[in-house]
């Protein structure tokens, strides 16, 4: 398989191993609304945003969308497009060296894609999906790496969205480019179709299990004249007007369904009437997701959103949320987490909050922005106005301090919960199922073994037994008859007086902290 090579690129293949885990601080002042929502917003890097979620989500999240910077030189926004942000200067320097001067600035952007994309792969379900929105200016690079590190064969498209309504005509080439693509890899993703589960037949109606259809349309009144009419309930007489793409059905179709009582007439005048799509009639009727995403949805339709909230142009090139719904629709199911880690305005929690709200189901979002004005002044005050809206939360979360200090010691900040996360995601690739409570030793089992952890913070580095983060025969015996388990154990501490041979014949490892303590 061809692979990419770019000046830097030895110096970040495996940069992701050495980005230090750090903790992860709640701040309750910023939160919003609910916080056991699950819902996160976190500012920072996130290559250390990434590296510190892992442990807690790790193989968790079902639908990743990401929205990096294009790259295309622009610096007067109000973030770098053309990584050379600060930031992102000062890291290229610290991790390419010397060599990081005469980077391109599309090598530049390689270097600092490629860490961040090898850590969002450690965040994927198996069957999950990443979208990758790009244009033309990283199309090429980009899709290679993705091939490269998400596996050729997980290709699954490159959607073309057209972003851009009018033609450009000041262009030195003459063309004008009107689409931007997203480049999804993974596993497969749903399809046009509907699941069985989400019919039901809450009317008892003759006809079976139903569920609620969109029906307004795609195509401008010039286009298809005889979709764009008002739409009245001849029960209720209400006018629900037309939508700007019309509707789906001509006025014959339409005056069809609805002696066959199909339409579902919202009682706000406000409302969007609905079809009943019946699971009989619907039944393989499954249709593949068009490459073409977006149909009708422009950027200015993302500057609007923007616009309403805020009152003026606070984000520039915010995402159309309703480009994104499509997006987690296609990727996330009920329950499913979508992560994005390069949050901007927040149109990723906006639409997740939104699409949550209409489908009557639950997925969480993770954000990651790394801008600390953005973070707090934009990404947080649009996600405050939406769950305040449909009724959720966030919490609003900062990077602590490193889990190991300079000299690889646990750092005396870290609590038994958070290490025992992290021992438990280290020991076996998984998150903690559990958090982890000091007053036990087992932390958590995995497949046939189990995962202890002896640490007294108050004692951090210092193996003592009167500290009880030792492995002694007494404790290892206490250990032995607290709980029934038959498989394998594995033990970690600051310290063992336990000779091997005990040890093998309890069916027990002794791992000691820090040194064995090895993450990716
Ligand atoms: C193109 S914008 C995303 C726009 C977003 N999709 C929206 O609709 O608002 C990219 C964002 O990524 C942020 N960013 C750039 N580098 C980052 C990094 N290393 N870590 C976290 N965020 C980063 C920028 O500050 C910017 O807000």
């Amino acid at each position: 398989m061809p692979t990419l090579d770019w000046i830097g690129k030895k110096a970040v293949v495996n940069h992701h191993r050495d980005v230090p885990y750090r903790l992860i601080h709640c701040d309750k002042d910023k939160s919003v609304g609910d916080p056991d929502a699950g819902n996160l917003l976190v500012q920072g890097d996130n290559l250390e945003a990434l590296k510190a979620l892992l442990p807690y989500y790790a193989g968790k999240v079902k639908c990743i969308y990401i929205d990096p910077p294009y790259n295309t030189g622009e610096q007067g926004w109000v973030y770098n497009d053309n990584v050379n942000s600060l930031e992102i200067q000062s890291w290229l320097g610290r991790i390419v060296g010397k060599e990081a001067e005469d980077l391109s600035r599309h090598d530049k952007w390689l270097c600092m894609m490629y860490p961040r994309l090898r850590l969002l792969k450690e965040f994927l379900d198996p069957d999950g999906v990443i979208f990758v929105s790009i244009d033309d200016e990283e199309v090429v690079g980009l899709r290679i790496l993705l091939s490269e590190i998400f596996g050729k064969s997980r290709f699954i498209g490159q959607f073309v969205w057209k972003s851009r309504q009018n033609k450009d005509n000041r262009t030195v080439t003459g063309a004008s480019i009107d689409h931007e693509y997203v480049l999804a890899f993974g596993g497969a993703i749903r399809g046009d179709g509907r699941k069985e589960d989400q019919f039901k037949n809450p009317d008892d109606d003759v006809r079976g299990p139903w569920t609620s259809g969109n029906m307004v349309g795609i195509a401008t009144k010039d286009a298809r004249p005889n979709l764009h009419y008002p739409l009245v309930s001849p029960q209720s007489g209400i006018d629900y007007g037309c939508p700007q793409m019309g509707w789906r059905f001509d006025r014959k179709r339409m005056a069809q369904m609805i002696s066959e009582n199909r339409i579902l007439w919202p009682p706000d005048p406000g409302g969007r009437p609905r079809q009943k799509v019946f699971l009989d009639e619907f039944k393989n009727k499954f249709t593949g997701f068009s490459s073409i995403v977006g149909a009708g949805l422009f950027t200015r339709d993302g500057t609007k959103e923007i616009d309403e909230i805020f009152g003026e142009r606070a984000f520039p090139f915010a995402k159309p949320s309703a480009l994104i719904r499509q997006l987690i629709i296609q990727g996330c199911p009920d329950g499913g987490i979508i992560l994005d880690s390069f949050a901007g305005s927040g149109t990723t929690g906006h639409a997740v909050l939104e699409q949550n709200q209409s489908d009557k189901i639950n997925r969480q979002f993770i954000l990651v922005e790394m801008d600390s004005l953005i973070a707090p002044q934009i990404t947080a005050k649009r996600l405050a106005h939406i769950s305040n809206k449909v009724g959720s939360g966030f919490r609003y979360c900062t990077l602590g301090e490193p889990l190991f200090d300079a000299d690889g010691n646990v750092n005396s900040a870290v609590s038994f919960p958070d290490l025992a996360a992290h021992v438990f995601f280290c020991e076996t690739g998984s998150p903690i199922p559990k958090r982890a409570d000091a007053a036990s030793r087992l932390i958590g089992t995995f497949q046939d073994r189990a995962i202890y952890l002896l640490q007294n913070p108050a004692s951090v580095g210092v193996a003592s037994e009167k500290a009880g983060n030792v492995l002694t025969l007494k404790t290892l015996e206490a250990i032995l008859s607290e709980d029934n388990f038959t498989g394998p154990r594995v033990i970690y501490a600051e310290g063992c007086t336990v000779p091997d041979a005990r040890l093998d014949k309890a069916g027990v490892t002794f791992k000691q902290i820090p040194y064995q303590i090895e993450g990716l």
